[in-house]
């Protein structure tokens, strides 16, 4: 088969490396892809928001199976296009999407299907919005309802926050995405991410992971896209799958089959575990970056084949073959992130790196400058391993760490600390 993967982070990596594995992958193509990518698949450079771009490059190159990594082309209707178009396809449609694009239509599908989450309300003005958070008091959650890059959501842990965080948004801070806005209660507990492929009808797990958000060790400083990550994630217990699976995610898949917009592709569940009992956080269309790094170590060749019965409606005979291992990914950025940071940095120490069944330097945000790997973003490297236990797997990660010579990055040091 020849396989195209849209993106250019850690996450397109880890897919590239579980996908080439395969027998079935004959030729691999990554759009745009990074200089880590770049090094064992075909990179190429077009639109990859542009569906009729997209559709000729698949037509140009016989593509059989597209897979889309991030949310902006999901949103942006390119599996629509690529479907329509005769290409097998793994990634929602626009509609389906909108579980990720919408808090707002989240909510309603949870409404209409009864799955727990937080109590809400949405507003439009910031008057009503003001007037409801001043009844209901904090800690309370601010939301924008559209795509933010992940920087759309405001806990507040005091009253005055709220408020000046219902004022950013209707300023346009987050633009369109903040026209209208989403008012949550505030929820205590763990979270965990619960990754489920659905062709539509049948859901499959494929597994679960925990991040760490916060810059700092000891989980302190500024928010991030992700610092580390491992799986499984201990807190989610077979137990609490399967009422997730049950109350959650079942029903949502049912409701947006019900709608007319069934859901393809891999939803990325954000629970938040309180008293042994999963509520949704929110919905992602697409895998997790960085967890998708520790899934795709877990998981390896099969990926794929999971990934094509998901596209081809033939879940229900799919099955995971787990081993009883481990995943654990450091990332390591660049200084100043997730704040200003350099680019152009060189990085040293790549090529003495280990690369095999347990042990991967996935590139997240790299170039090449006069034949050099260089940072080329603010997360730049995940280093992942895979171990018999969370231990072993966190001491080869750390273990390949120190064999790089990059003195204008950093990592945080307790990656796995919760779980260990
Ligand atoms: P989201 O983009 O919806 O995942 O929100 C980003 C982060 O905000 C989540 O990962 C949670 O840590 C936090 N968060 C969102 N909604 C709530 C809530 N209702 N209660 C507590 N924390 C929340
Ligand atoms: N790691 C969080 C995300 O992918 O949204």
């Amino acid at each position: 088969m020849n396989i195209l993967i849209l993106g250019s982070g850690g996450r397109e990596h880890a897919l590239a490396w579980a996908v080439k594995q395969n027998p079935k992958c004959d030729r691999l193509i990554v759009a745009p892809g990074n200089a880590g990518i770049a090094q064992m698949a075909e990179v190429a450079d077009f639109n990859i928001l542009d569906g009729v771009e997209v559709v000729t490059f698949c037509e140009e190159n016989a593509i059989d199976f597209v897979i889309i990594g991030p949310e902006a082309p999901l949103a942006a209707g390119i599996a629509d296009a690529t479907r329509a178009a005769g290409v097998l396809t793994f990634g929602p449609s626009a509609d389906a999407a909108r579980l990720e694009a919408s808090k707002a239509f989240t909510k309603e599908i949870c409404d209409a299907c009864g799955a727990p989450t937080a109590a809400y309300a949405r507003f439009t003005e910031a008057s009503p919005a003001k007037d409801y958070v001043r009844k209901m008091g904090a800690p309370i959650v601010i939301k924008a309802d559209g795509l933010a890059a992940g920087k759309g959501v405001i806990v507040a842990m005091v009253e005055a926050e709220a408020l000046a965080a219902i004022d950013d948004m209707f300023a346009g801070e987050f633009g369109a995405a903040g026209a209208e806005v989403v008012i949550e209660e505030f929820m205590a507990g763990e979270e965990a991410s619960f990754f489920i492929l659905s062709d539509g009808i049948n859901a499959l797990s494929v597994g679960t992971a925990q991040d760490h958000k916060r810059v700092g060790d000891g989980d302190t400083g500024p928010n991030t896209g992700g610092m580390g990550a491992y799986s499984p994630a201990p807190v989610l217990t077979d137990a609490i799958q399967k009422q997730a699976l049950d109350e959650i995610v079942l029903p949502t898949i049912r409701e947006m089959a019900r709608r007319g917009t069934p859901y393809q592709g891999v939803l990325y569940a954000g629970l938040m575990i309180e008293n042994g009992r999963a509520r949704l956080v929110e919905y992602n269309a697409r895998f997790g970056d960085p967890e998708t790094q520790v899934l795709m170590m877990r998981l390896g060749a099969q990926a794929l084949d999971l990934m094509l019965a998901c596209a081809d409606g033939r879940l229900d005979q799919a099955r995971v073959n787990w081993g009883d291992d481990h995943a654990l990914t450091v990332v390591m950025a660049a200084k100043g992130y997730p704040g200003s940071y350099q680019k152009g940095s060189k990085i040293s120490g790549l090529a003495a790196m280990p690369e095999d069944s347990h042990h991967m330097c996935f590139h997240a945000g790299t170039a090449v400058k006069d034949g050099v790997i260089v940072a080329n973003g603010g997360r730049v490297l995940n280093i992942t391993a895979r171990g018999d236990s969370l231990a072993d797997a966190r001491r080869r990660a750390y273990a390949m760490i120190d064999q790089l010579d990059w003195p204008e990055g950093f990592c945080r040091s307790d990656i796995g600390w919760r779980a260990l």
